[in-house]
């Protein structure tokens, strides 16, 4: 008799509750069985198509046993035994064939006298000794598994997918460039509807209107200052999706009220100098959405520059509702809800 399976999915810490979002709107009669940083398992019996609908998450696990881990080294010893006797559960994903080999990235968090290698080390000989799997290595393997150890709970799970599922396959990628489910999110956050008139005023490379062309719209259109960015953002973009060298801060030929929703990773004055200063253009810019944005419309935006978003907003009479914070390369920019005050 097959079991439902469990899975697990990873995402960048802070959009555990947009992955939920999703995928108990994309998966009808899945469950949600525990969320933890930057993780969340789930049970579903959705075909393997449907689960790839998921876009806001960067891999998709299948979940294989939930054990116990003391905090010394010496316990590993039982790790290594309870992977020999854990039950892999009946499911297609689990048929390796004979002699498949195996990897084991593991992360660890809690008070321990093991690092995180000795620990993947620990289930690789699991695996080894009882499953019919050899020792793989990065540059060869077949399946690879992974370890989450936290406090005493170790989980262990199958990789299903790889770089190109959260890559999108191949494309070009701007400097600042955001992990194409990171900009799903955002798309996400925005609620998309059919009827949507669709604008990111500073796309780089392109990656959220591409998102965002996973859904029906009037129209998706990507608009940056920069030529190069614009070029790459062409060479990635569907035909639907509307790209052109603009500026954000005069949007000279986006008629008053037009726009319904916008989704933008603002220039943090980091990675990518603004032409101005972030103050005096978030002020710019903040005062042509409230010109652009429909009395219903919705604006999502990403930045790290919590004052002068706060502030532009005051400036221009727009509703600046913070939403969540995502961590990201060693910073916490804040995911903000922007619109008319009703
Ligand atoms: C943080 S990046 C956006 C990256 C994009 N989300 C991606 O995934 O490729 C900010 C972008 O804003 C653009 N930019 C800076 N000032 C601008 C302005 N006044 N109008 C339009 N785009 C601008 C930069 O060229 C840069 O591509």
């Amino acid at each position: 008799m097959s079991t439902v399976p469990t899975y697990m999915v990873t995402v960048a810490p802070g959009l555990e509750d947009v992955a939920i979002s999703e995928l108990t709107t994309k998966l009808p009669g899945a469950w949600i069985q525990a969320q933890l940083r930057g993780r969340v398992l789930f049970v579903a019996n959705s075909p393997w198509e449907d689960l790839q609908q998921l876009r806001c998450v960067d891999n998709i696990y299948v979940h294989i046993g939930w054990l116990k881990v003391g905090p010394h080294k010496a316990d590993l010893e039982h790790l290594t035994k309870d992977i020999e006797n854990m039950h892999f559960p009946d499911i297609p994903y689990l048929l390796p064939k004979t002699k498949a080999r195996a990897i084991v990235n593991a992360s660890r968090s809690g008070h321990h006298t093991f690092n995180r290698f000795d620990a993947g080390w620990a289930v690789l000989e699991g695996l080894t000794a009882a499953h019919g799997f050899v020792p793989g290595t990065t540059e060869a393997y077949d399946c690879e598994f992974r370890l989450d150890i936290v406090d005493h709970d170790a989980l262990i799970s199958l990789k299903l997918t790889s770089a190109a599922f959260r890559f999108r396959g191949q494309r070009t990628f701007s400097r600042a460039a955001l992990r194409p489910p990171i900009a799903h999110a955002l798309v996400w956050l925005s609620e998309p509807r059919s009827s949507d008139v669709f604008l990111d005023p500073f796309c780089g490379s392109g990656t959220i209107p591409i998102e965002r062309a996973t859904y029906e719209a009037v129209s998706i259109t990507g608009g940056d200052i920069s030529p190069t960015a614009i070029e790459a953002a062409r060479e990635n973009a569907p035909a639907e999706v509307t790209l052109r060298c603009l500026d954000a801060c005069d949007l000279w030929d986006t008629p008053s009220a037009s726009v319904n929703a916008i989704v933008t990773n603002l220039p943090w004055g980091k990675q990518i100098a603004a032409p101005q200063e972030i103050e005096t253009l978030y002020r710019q810019f903040l005062l042509e959405t409230k010109r652009v944005l429909a009395p219903t419309g919705r604006a999502i935006m990403l930045t790290d520059r919590e004052e002068a978003i706060d502030h532009a907003c005051n400036l221009a009479q727009l509703i600046c509702r913070p939403l969540l914070k995502i961590s990201l390369h060693g910073s916490l920019p804040t995911v903000y809800l922007v619109c008319h005050p009703v």
